[in-house]
């Protein structure tokens, strides 16, 4: 079998991206990433798949009527590099019925926080401003509401006495980093199952050395 070819869609930085092709190129999950698409033609994202040899762009959505259009360009790219899975690492836009539409339970994002707690901007600063002692991070298939996809794996993180917002979204994007390849390894392994708002994760069959002896 191939490698899941993957489309990431990033906004920003790029760190989760980062991880995901560091896992890749490390042989830890059958999957490459294929394409970057960004929103923002000054995303880190852009370069560092650029420094991977990975095609990159940016899609202005300024450049479109509407939304449907603009999803639509980015549909068309997805679909010329053989997309399987759409991973949302730090896209800051709502995703549409024409991405849904196209990738239909086929687009996982990443949050920073442990949803359903705390969605949409700055989950870090929301749950440290609201005095949680835990918080930490969500990878969950996309559906047309904010943040509110079936659960794919949380990770969870401590808030400690002398946290600012800043040091535990230093320590909640390290658990990004750990759970977004592993969500992806499940996907491309066949073992992710959805049953209404539920994931279920397949174990792999354990290896049964005595069975012959
Ligand atoms: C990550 O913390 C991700 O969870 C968050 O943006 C950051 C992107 O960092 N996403 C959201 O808040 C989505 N609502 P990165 O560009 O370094 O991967």
């Amino acid at each position: 079998m191939g490698k899941l070819r993957l489309g990431v869609l990033a906004s920003g930085r790029g760190s989760n991206l980062q991880a995901i092709m560091d896992a890749a190129a490390a042989g830890e999950i059958e999957a490459e990433v294929a394409v970057v698409i960004s929103d923002n033609e000054d995303a880190y994202a852009l370069e560092r798949a650029r420094q991977r040899g990975v095609p990159a762009g940016f899609v202005n959505p300024k450049s479109f009527s509407s939304k449907s259009e603009y999803e639509k360009a980015i549909v068309e790219q997805l679909n010329r590099h053989g997309v399987e899975l759409v991973c949302l690492a730090g896209y800051m836009r709502i995703v549409g019925t024409v991405m849904l539409n196209a990738f239909p339970n086929k687009i996982m994002n990443i949050h920073p926080a442990l949803l359903p707690a705390f969605p949409g901007l700055h989950g870090q600063e929301q749950a440290w401003r609201y005095g949680v002692k835990f918080s930490g991070c969500t990878v969950h298939f996309v559906d047309e509401g904010v943040d509110t996809g079936p659960i794919i794996i949380q990770a969870v993180v401590p808030v400690l006495d002398d946290d600012t917002a800043d040091t535990l979204a230093v320590r909640i994007l390290e658990q990004e980093h750990v759970i977004y390849p592993e969500a992806i390894r499940r996907f491309a392994e066949g073992r992710l199952k959805i049953v209404g708002r539920k994931v279920f994760t397949k174990e792999i069959e354990p290896f049964r050395s005595q069975e012959s002896e």
